[in-house]
């Protein structure tokens, strides 16, 4: 597909000077386009790039019976020459396809999306955030149009590609509960897949967290909470002494982009990396003996997340306060990559 070949109908007036771009929230003001694209008659169409509105859909639309959606988080900066950057997108795409396959979603091809999501950021070139701190988030997302009660996959679906200006995702420190009852995936499940389900299924543990004074839930195994799995809607690190260590991915835990580079750039670092299981109780022992030195989530909203401290079986615990934290070290490394601060020895930046 070329990118002359997608149907483009600009916005009348851009509302980009009602936008205050010095005090961006995370996600909630939208850029003039979207992309939107049907998948019908057993193939994806052409897609149309069309101003930032609501959809229709039909009340019986399977997604909101059923639940078959997926989507992507990545984000757009622009360096100190003007330049788009993008970070590692085909590995969005090609997970997107991982959860399409999941959640029996035909698989979006390639170049439509990659062709798709930068026509749509030269449109909405202006909507690029150039703050420190400050990106343009790109959610796309793929679900069931396709209507009908019975309990079987739609014939019909959507891609979607809508974009936000974004500052960050949390503001101030970030105190955690380490769940006992509640899980966000078990084996077979499709804890690997960015499930719209998945979140959801968050938000009732989440909440109980929260009127506990935490802000996050730290996902424990489904069977004995006893492994640490994620840390709210993010991968994990947490550092004993001088190692970094998370747990690896299976059936229960996204495969992150933002985590696995953060492996990459911390063991080319002469960090000593370890990708392992680990229990609470081990962390529990570490905070304990003071060799717990950091904890911090990884995902593409919030890049790295440090956390200030947790509590386990009604007993808080205070993470110390670092003068040069990794956490710090690693997110200064991976955004400068991003942002064409740094070299990209990786080949990352697009
Ligand atoms: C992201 O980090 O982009 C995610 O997909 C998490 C989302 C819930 C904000």
């Amino acid at each position: 597909m070329q990118s002359s070949d997608i149907k483009v109908q600009l916005i009348e007036e851009s509302k980009i000077s009602q936008v205050d771009f010095n005090n961006l929230p995370f996600g909630s003001v939208f850029s003039d386009h979207m992309l939107e694209c049907d998948y019908k008659d057993g193939k994806w169409q052409t897609p149309v790039i069309k101003p930032y509105s609501p959809i229709t859909l039909d009340p019986s639309a399977k997604i909101f019976h059923y639940g078959q959606s997926i989507f992507e988080g990545m984000k757009a900066y622009k360096d100190a020459e003007g330049s788009t950057l993008l970070f590692r997108p085909l590995e969005n795409c090609k997970r997107l396809n991982k959860s399409a396959e999941r959640m029996v979603i035909p698989q979006i091809p390639e170049d439509i999306f990659m062709t798709g999501l930068k026509k749509l950021l030269e449109i909405d070139n202006n909507w690029i955030p150039t703050k420190e701190g400050s990106s343009l988030y790109i959610r796309p997302f793929m679900f069931a149009s396709g209507n009908g009660f019975h309990a079987s996959p739609a014939n019909a679906f959507k891609l979607l590609i809508c974009t936000a200006p974004s500052g960050a995702y949390f503001a101030g420190k970030v105190k955690v509960l380490i769940e006992e009852k509640y899980a966000r995936a078990a084996n077979g499940g499709v804890g690997f897949a960015k499930a719209g389900g998945n979140y959801a299924a968050q938000f009732y543990p989440t909440q109980l967290a929260i009127e506990k004074g935490y802000n996050q839930v730290i996902w424990t195994d489904d069977n004995t909470h006893e492994y640490i799995e994620e840390a709210g809607a993010m991968n994990i690190f947490i550092r004993i002494n001088d190692t970094l260590i998370t747990s690896p991915t299976s059936d229960r835990i996204l495969d992150g982009i933002t985590r696995k580079s953060i492996i990459q750039i911390a063991k080319d670092s002469g960090i000593d990396v370890e990708v392992r299981k680990i229990t609470v109780s081990e962390v529990i022992a570490a905070a304990q003996s003071g060799s717990l030195k950091e904890m911090f989530g990884a995902g593409t909203a919030a890049v790295i997340s440090p956390i200030a401290g947790f509590g386990y079986q009604e007993k808080d615990y205070d993470l110390p306060e670092l003068e040069n934290p990794l956490a710090l070290q690693l997110k200064k490394q991976i955004t400068d990559i991003q942002t064409n601060k740094a070299e990209d020895p990786y080949g990352w930046r697009v």
